[in-house]
């Protein structure tokens, strides 16, 4: 039996990826022998909606002071953070007094706007590495989990938080009772908390299961949201769909009572019973699907290389850990990943041991194909590296579907 993390009810498997490495966990040559492993199975709550992970690795061994991702790589999420917090800010009429406390705030990639406009803000964020390049960049930072025993601490040292926002931390916290208690202790009455995570929605039906990995201990929808905060008197009260991370969804919640809910919260809520959501029956079928996903991928690859074409992977993201490794793909496959993260550069992607290599090793010389493993990207990469297609170069990419491009 394994009980949901959230209320505790028993949940049902529904895949099974397979023996894992952490998503994260690029490594030297030298680190293969101590590499450590789980078994990557999903599960489905029937009684609170909510998609988890069955077992985890240690979380001590995921955030630590060698955390490999830095959030501000990226441009577009640069900018998709600067409009969070603007809105974040005229939407709760935000200040100099106001106080805005952020978990998970990695790189200071979203504080930094509400530092910008000289809101007093506390990020709070276990990877020391991360958080001192925050800090180094005027983003007030406390190194430290984020649950309740933080919240309370915060709360007594530094008041009450009108605002506390999250973007794709939410889901990486086991105790999400614990993170909901915390919330609710450090927020004022009229206070918000505004989250962002990858959607069900999108992932079930684009089959995006490299979604799935040791940090993304919960898949989110409007119903688990609502389901799993209400135990701790927050409701949501509105839900806005984001192209992020190849379908995100921003919930806001308040205080139960304090904030009327929007119309968006029902039109999710029945989007999500017309899609199944909450039928044992859709995941299984959703697996079915992971599936044959890899074996399409798969035979483009073997046919690339019957073929003697060089196939390179770019973006050596936490999400293609999974794909990687349910689909077997070796360097014999791959030749090598490019990253723009100097962390990962000149390490090995965990478990596969592809070699990840900078941005140069692609654009010096274009490989025949390149597997878009940092498909969430799409437009902002393809926009970019139009000469590799003008160049004969083709992408291979797997989300929505598996094809050639
Ligand atoms: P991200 O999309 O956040 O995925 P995940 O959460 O699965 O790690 O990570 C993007 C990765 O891709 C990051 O390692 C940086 C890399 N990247 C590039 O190397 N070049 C690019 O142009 C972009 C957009 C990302
Ligand atoms: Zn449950």
């Amino acid at each position: 039996m394994h009980p949901c993390r959230v209320c505790t009810m028993p949940t049902t498997i529904f895949a099974d990826y397979g023996r894992m490495p952490l998503a994260n966990g690029f490594l030297l040559p030298e680190q293969v022998a101590d590499e450590r492993f789980y078994r990557l199975q999903m599960s489905f709550c029937p009684s609170c909606g909510m998609i988890q992970v069955v077992d985890l690795p240690d979380p001590a061994e995921m955030f630590h002071d060698h955390y490999a991702y830095f959030a501000q790589t990226s441009q577009g999420m640069i900018t998709h953070f600067r409009g969070f917090a603007a809105d974040v800010i005229r939407r709760l009429g935000l200040g100099p007094h106001s106080f805005v406390v952020e978990p998970g705030s990695n790189d200071g990639i979203m504080l930094r706007n509400f530092a910008a406009a000289g809101i007093r803000h506390l990020g709070v964020d276990p990877a020391a590495n991360v958080a001192a390049a925050a800090s180094q960049i005027g983003v007030r930072t406390r190194c430290a989990f984020f649950g309740e025993d933080t919240a309370r601490a915060i709360r007594a040292e530094e008041g009450p938080a009108d605002a506390i926002v999250a973007a794709n931390v939410i889901a990486h916290i086991p105790d999400i009772n614990s993170v909901g208690r915390g919330i609710r202790a450090l927020l004022k009455d009229d206070g918000v908390f505004v989250f962002e995570a990858p959607y069900a929605g999108d992932v079930i039906q684009n089959v995006a299961y490299d979604q799935f990995y040791d940090e993304h201990i919960f898949l989110f929808s409007c119903h688990s949201v609502q389901a799993a905060f209400a135990r701790h008197g927050l409701e949501l009260f509105d839900a806005e769909h984001q192209p992020t991370h190849g379908g995100s969804m921003r919930y806001w919640l308040a205080p139960a009572g304090a904030r009327p809910a929007t119309e968006a919260v029902g039109h999710w809520l029945g989007q999500e019973e017309a899609i199944g959501l909450g039928r044992a029956a859709t995941y299984q079928h959703f697996f079915a699907r992971c599936q044959e996903n890899r074996s399409a991928l798969r035979a483009i690859l073997e046919a690339a290389k019957a073929e003697g074409k060089r196939v390179v992977g770019y973006g050596a993201t936490a999400k293609s850990t999974t794909v990687a490794n349910f689909c077997a793909i070796t360097p014999d496959l791959v030749e090598f990943i490019c990253d723009v993260t100097p962390t990962k550069q000149d390490k090995l992607t965990p478990g596969m041991h592809i070699p990840v290599r900078p941005y140069s090793a692609f654009s010096d010389h274009y490989p025949d194909y390149a597997v878009l493993f940092a498909w969430s990207h799409a437009e902002e990469i393809f926009a970019k590296e139009e000469a590799f297609r003008s160049q004969g170069g083709r992408w291979i990419t797997f989300v929505p579907r598996v094809e050639v491009v």
